[in-house]
């Protein structure tokens, strides 16, 4: 099937958190009569035609009553997870979130007491810090080092006397990472669960965009021996994939049955009881061939329009540092050279040129001199973007 990705969605008229000019004015200020919005994880394409297709199915019953996880979301998980991992799932380990986010407030909640500690990687999905917070437990980071190619690196040794230091209860992963994409390999995966596994500390694996890799080999975390998988949270959805977030639909897999159900005891106080009526026909049409083919021709476009996007860069402003692509559709650039933080940047972008990219301070501190770029839209307007973004670094650069 041919797909038109050079077509856009009208995402100035419904809401949306990306395009609103209300919602964008109280985020970045006064925005130009005209803005190009390229921040939040969102993509601009129209939904899969499968997934569609399926909410169309419904909206054409005219009901919509409660409804059950019922068997064909459990095959379209077990299915999907089955073409990454050699784990053998079961139903009782898949439960319900309402999108990832919620799964780590309800994480933390199930494994957390106040006075405790979770550990993550920064700079790192803001979430990841939020859910941790708002329940007043402490948040150590652990600050990611780049390599020699703008790629993140782990420091290992840090991670291990933060850890023996301070016993935090669990460690959210971001695997694959965003901002930055780096996809970790098993090796890495496998020292970071020896380590969770030694100090009695729970491994949580967000593995939102384990559906977008373009360089490098993906590892599940389920892929990892049963002695890790034991301690283990997966937390995951079809939304990066297949852009549905605001369908609100996700799931966990806890391979340990006590972990499992200490979990699913906080998921019940967070009413968290019964997927959403179209969010679950998506998930379930995802995961699928047509699903599969949409996934992957609109991967190879935002992969192109990176393609182009960071050759464009590297000559029109060569002191940008780009990150690689490992995985994701967000570009992550460092703009320190510019002689301006990515706040600065952002903020001047946005009111002087009406272009809306991301601060990488909203991913913590250690992401001050960066800024990240979502990719997900037409060639048309990555091309108009980039060069306005250009024009602006030479014209500002100090
Ligand atoms: C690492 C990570 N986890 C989770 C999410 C959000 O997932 P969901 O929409 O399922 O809550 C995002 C969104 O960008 C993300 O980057």
């Amino acid at each position: 099937m041919v797909f038109n990705f050079d077509q856009l969605a009208d995402r100035k008229s419904d809401n949306s958190k990306k395009w609103d000019r209300e919602f964008n004015e109280g985020y970045f200020g006064k925005l130009p009569d005209e803005y190009i919005s390229m921040w939040i994880a969102d993509l601009d394409y129209e939904i899969t035609p499968i997934i569609h297709k399926k909410i169309e199915e419904i909206v054409d019953k005219k009901t919509y009553g409660y409804i059950y996880f019922y068997d064909e979301l459990f095959e379209a998980i077990k299915q999907w997870q089955g073409n990454k991992s050699d784990f053998s799932l079961n139903n009782e380990m898949i439960s319900l979130n309402f999108g990832i986010v919620s799964a780590l407030y309800v994480t933390v909640q199930a494994f957390c007491r106040e006075g405790d500690s979770i550990i993550i990687n920064s700079p790192v999905y803001n979430p990841f810090r939020v859910a941790a917070e708002v329940n007043h437990i402490g948040v150590l980071e652990n600050e990611l080092e780049v390599d020699q190619e703008y790629r993140y690196q782990i420091n290992f040794k840090n991670l291990e006397e933060l850890i023996v230091e301070h016993q935090p209860k669990i460690h959210i992963l971001c695997n694959p990472h965003n901002p930055g994409g780096r996809v970790w390999s098993k090796e890495e995966l496998q020292k970071i669960a020896d380590l969770c596994l030694e100090n009695n500390v729970i491994l949580v694996s967000d593995e939102a965009h384990a559906d977008h890799i373009n360089q490098g080999q993906f590892t599940s975390a389920l892929s990892l021996d049963k002695k890790y998988t034991d301690n283990l949270i997966v937390l995951n959805s079809a939304n990066k994939g297949f852009n549905f977030a605001g369908l609100k639909m996700g799931y966990n897999i806890i391979p340990n049955p006590d972990i499992n159900n200490l979990f699913k005891q906080q998921l019940k106080k967070q009413g968290i009881l019964e997927p959403n009526i179209f969010g679950a026909a998506a998930l379930c049409a995802s995961y699928t061939n047509e699903g599969k083919e949409w996934l992957e021709a609109s991967y190879d476009y935002m992969v192109q329009n990176y393609d182009w996007a960071s050759s464009y860069l590297s000559q029109e402003v060569p002191e940008l540092k780009i990150t690689p692509l490992d995985s994701t559709y967000l570009m992550w650039l460092d703009v320190s050279s510019l002689g301006m933080n990515g706040d600065e940047v952002v903020e001047r972008l946005a009111q002087e040129e009406g272009i809306l990219f991301q601060p990488g301070s909203s991913f913590g501190q250690a992401g001050i001199n960066h800024i990240r770029i979502n990719l997900g839209t037409s060639k048309e307007v990555v091309q108009k973007s980039f060069r306005k973004f250009a024009d602006w670094c030479q014209k500002n650069k100090r």
